[in-house]
C-alpha cells in the first residue's frame, strides 16, 4: 500500500437484508457505523437474478435515509435505469461496461446529473475499458465474485487486479474510489485493503452478523472490519 492516508468506507449490500423490513434494516446498519448503502439492482437478463429497482431507492430516501446510496446496476441496457436512479436519489451509480453500447455517454449521463459515476468489472472483464474514460469515473468497482448472488466466495485473482486498478488510479492523479464487491469477510478484508481497495461491499458478512445482545445492531462486525482495516 503506497498511500497510508486512504480512508476506508464500509458499504453493506442490502441484498442480504430482510426485505420485509428494509427501511429498518438500513437504519440499523447505518446506526451501526456503515458509511454507504450498497444497492444491488439485478434484472434477470444481464444477471440471473431479480432484485429491487428505483422505486425502492426512492422509498428509502422518503423513509429518511440520508447516507450515500451506491446503486450497482447489473442490468442491460443501462441508460434508462440510470435516469430512473438519478430521479430516485442515488448518490453513486455504477454499471458494467459490457451492458452499455455507449459507455462514455452512460458515464456522462450520471455525471451531468451531479451523481458520482463508476464502472464495474466482472472477474474476467479487463480494466482496459478504463483507458479512455478515466476522467469520467468517480469509482471503479471490481467484482470479486461473478455477479448475481450474495454469499459466494472471494475469487483470489481479484487481489492482483486490485493492485493494477490502484496503479491506474495513482497514475491518473485523480480521486477515484476503488470498491470491491463479493465475498468480503472479516478474515480477508485486511488483505483486500493492502491490495488497494478503499471501499468494501459486504452483504452476507454484515447481515448474518446481527448483534446477539441487540438484534437492531450490526456494530460488532462493522467494528471488526474497522479493526482489521486499521492494521492493514
Ligand atoms: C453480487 C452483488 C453483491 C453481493 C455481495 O452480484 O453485487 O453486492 O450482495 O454479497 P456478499 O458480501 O454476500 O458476497
Ligand atoms: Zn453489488
Amino acid at each position: 500500500m503506497t498511500d497510508t492516508t486512504r480512508d476506508f468506507l464500509i458499504a453493506p449490500s442490502i441484498l442480504s437484508a430482510d426485505f420485509a423490513r428494509l427501511g429498518a434494516e438500513v437504519d440499523d446498519v447505518l446506526a451501526s457505523g456503515a458509511d454507504i448503502v450498497h444497492f444491488d439492482v439485478m434484472d434477470n437478463h444481464y444477471v440471473p437474478n431479480l432484485t429491487i429497482g428505483p422505486m425502492v431507492c426512492e422509498a428509502l430516501r422518503k423513509h429518511g435515509v440520508t447516507a450515500p446510496i451506491d446503486a450497482h446496476l447489473m442490468v442491460k441496457p443501462v441508460d434508462r435505469l440510470i435516469g430512473d436512479f438519478i430521479d430516485a436519489g442515488a448518490s453513486y451509480i455504477t454499471f458494467h461496461p459490457e451492458a452499455s453500447d455507449h459507455i462514455d455517454r452512460s458515464l456522462q449521463l450520471i455525471r451531468d446529473a451531479g451523481c458520482r459515476s463508476g464502472l464495474v468489472f466482472n472477474p474476467a472483464t479487463p480494466l482496459s475499458f478504463l483507458d479512455h474514460v478515466m476522467d469520467k469515473v468517480d469509482m471503479i468497482l471490481l467484482m470479486s465474485v461473478n455477479p448475481g448472488f450474495g454469499g459466494q466466495s472471494f475469487i483470489p485473482g481479484t487481489l492482483d487486479k486490485l493492485r493494477e486498478a490502484r496503479r491506474r488510479i495513482d497514475a491518473s492523479g485523480r480521486t477515484v474510489r476503488l470498491e470491491v464487491d463479493g465475498g468480503v469477510k472479516v478474515d480477508n478484508i485486511a488483505e483486500i485493503a493492502r491490495a488497494g481497495a478503499d471501499t468494501f461491499v459486504a452483504g452476507s458478512a454484515v447481515f448474518k452478523a446481527r448483534n446477539e445482545a441487540d438484534p437492531h445492531r450490526y456494530d460488532s462486525v462493522i467494528r471488526e472490519f474497522r479493526d482489521q482495516l486499521a492494521r492493514a
